[in-house]
């Protein structure tokens, strides 16, 4: 699997966004450690804050059909720039996946490469939390 095999995968299912409110489609491209791929898009609320972002239906998408164990994830997005995730998807990833490379691309495909920890250094973890106040 080639980043722009991951990529285009992104892109196609991004045409699928539900985003009438904010007009901007996102896609995601999940692959697991096994080779398979599974997408998900951005799905808008009339009730705004019940959106929920492209990354974490991909992510929900692979856990409903038995996966845990991602090695990569695609984001596209159909404005101008790098599309980059939000702090509430990355924490969902890094329940999984925290060695997760992520690809964020802009309009023409260009991709830059990181690891979760790159754009999260500080997860939320119970292990860290001193649960005895
Ligand atoms: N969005 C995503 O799908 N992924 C992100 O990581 C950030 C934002 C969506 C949510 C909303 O539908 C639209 O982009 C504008 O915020």
């Amino acid at each position: 699997m080639t980043p722009e095999e991951l990529i285009a995968a992104a892109r196609k299912a991004q045409n699928n966004s539900y985003s009438p409110y904010s007009q901007f489609k996102v896609g995601a491209a999940l692959l697991t450690d096994g080779g398979n791929i599974y997408t998900g898009v951005n799905v808008e609320n009339a009730s705004f804050g019940l959106t929920v972002c492209a990354e974490r239906v991909a992510i929900f998408n692979a856990i409903s059909n038995g996966e845990k164990d991602f090695s990569a994830i695609a984001i596209t997005g159909d404005h101008k720039g790098y599309t980059y995730p939000c702090g509430a998807c990355l924490q969902v990833l890094a329940e999984f996946s925290p060695q997760i490379k992520i690809l964020l691309t802009d309009e023409n495909d260009n991709y830059q490469e990181y690891y979760l920890k790159d754009l999260l250094p500080q997860l939320f973890s119970l292990e860290n939390q001193e649960v005895n106040i």
